[in-house]
């Protein structure tokens, strides 16, 4: 094994670089969330380390250390802004959320059978599946302790996001009525996956600050539409990049056999044009090329593409408005660019 950790790719005073690529955030706000950030990633390297030693610290550090954008511990501190953004646990409360995805991710890579996360060997790649399996849930025990301290509010929100969460696992292995009750599914689906975590990250952070109820409901609202338009966004970029900004190549969902939103609504697509793809879709192999290649090109001009492209702009319009009547302060703004930034990277 090798004796360099991956901590050693990330220095812990680095400035998270999503922040930094935010046009327009104050800052006096910027210098507070990079201040923040980085004490952040110092107790997530202290999380995840505890008491482990040997390969089941650095198994369970391992993807800590490999990086992320850090959006979910963003989010958090943003939503903290909405009361008081230095209060005591609001640190915490950014932790866990990063704990909490990196804990799906040990057992989303073992689902998957994984080789890579965040451009290194997978956990399960690294230390097999039964290592993957238990660090995970390593964390989520001491997820669990870090929310107890927080009070009975954040236990309960990390109670229904983690069942979110592995309920829309569950669903996804689920088939959907018929193919025409398959967009539904998928957006039942993404909103659990994806749309669950965001939400409680940014009302974790409202919640531990103070802020009003209402305004932590809101954030809640504006989190579950900007979680959908993120996993929305990934969907359009496996189909439309050259390379992900996760380093994945495009067409890797066609070829596992992941159901995104354009594929589904290529199916749902009734016009004579789309019988070619739709055929390659339902009957092809497009694991091999020249399948997938050909699937790749008839996806990326078709009415698919559009209808996604329109869901994504309803979730990010969503996202603004749940926005609107909350205090103008700096924060709101943030994300508000947070979200705008998502539509950029997909046209
Ligand atoms: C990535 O999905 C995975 C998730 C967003 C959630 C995974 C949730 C679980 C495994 C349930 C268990 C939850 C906990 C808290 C232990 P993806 O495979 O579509 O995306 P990827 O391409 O990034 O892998
Ligand atoms: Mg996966």
């Amino acid at each position: 094994m090798n004796s360099l950790t991956t901590h050693d790719l990330r220095p812990a005073q680095a400035p998270n670089r999503l922040l930094d690529s935010l046009p327009g955030t104050d800052p006096e706000l910027a210098a507070r969330l990079q201040r923040r950030l980085a004490l952040v990633e110092e107790r997530l390297l202290e999380c995840t380390r505890g008491d482990s030693t040997g390969p089941a610290a650095t198994a369970t550090s391992h993807l800590i250390g490999a990086g992320g954008k850090r959006l979910r511990p963003l989010l958090a501190l943003l939503g903290a802004e909405f009361g008081d953004p230095e209060a005591g646990g609001v640190v915490d409360a950014a932790v866990i959320t990063e704990l909490v995805h990196v804990a799906s991710l040990h057992h989303d890579d073992v689902m998957d059978s994984a080789p890579t996360r965040h451009g290194v060997p997978s956990v399960n790649a690294r230390w097999g599946n039964t290592m993957a399996v238990l660090t995970g849930d390593l964390l989520l025990a001491r997820i669990a302790k870090l929310a107890a301290g927080l009070g009975q509010g954040a236990v309960q929100l990390y109670a229904d996001t983690a069942g979110r969460l592995v309920r829309g696992q569950l669903r996804e292995l689920s088939s959907p009525p018929g193919p025409e009750g398959q967009p539904e599914h998928h957006f039942s689906v993404i909103a659990d996956k994806s749309g669950s975590l965001i939400s409680a990250s940014v009302r974790l952070g409202a919640l531990q600050a103070g802020a009003p109820t209402e305004v932590e409901q809101a954030l809640g609202v504006f989190g579950e539409h900007l979680g959908s338009a993120f996993q929305i966004s990934d969907d359009l970029l496996d189909i439309t990049s050259e390379r992900t900004e996760s380093g994945k190549q495009p067409g890797t969902d066609l070829a596992m056999g992941v159901p995104t939103l354009p594929v589904i609504l290529a199916l749902t697509d009734t016009d004579p044009g789309g019988a070619e793809l739709r055929d390659l879709l339902e009957h092809a192999d497009l694991s091999e090329e020249p399948a997938r290649t050909r699937a790749l090109a008839l996806l990326r001009t078709s009415p698919a593409l559009d209808r996604t492209r329109a869901v994504l702009a309803t979730h990010i319009h969503r996202a603004h408005a749940a926005l609107t009547p909350l205090p103008p302060l700096p924060a709101r703004h943030t994300l508000t660019t947070l979200t705008t930034a998502l539509l950029g990277r997909t046209s």
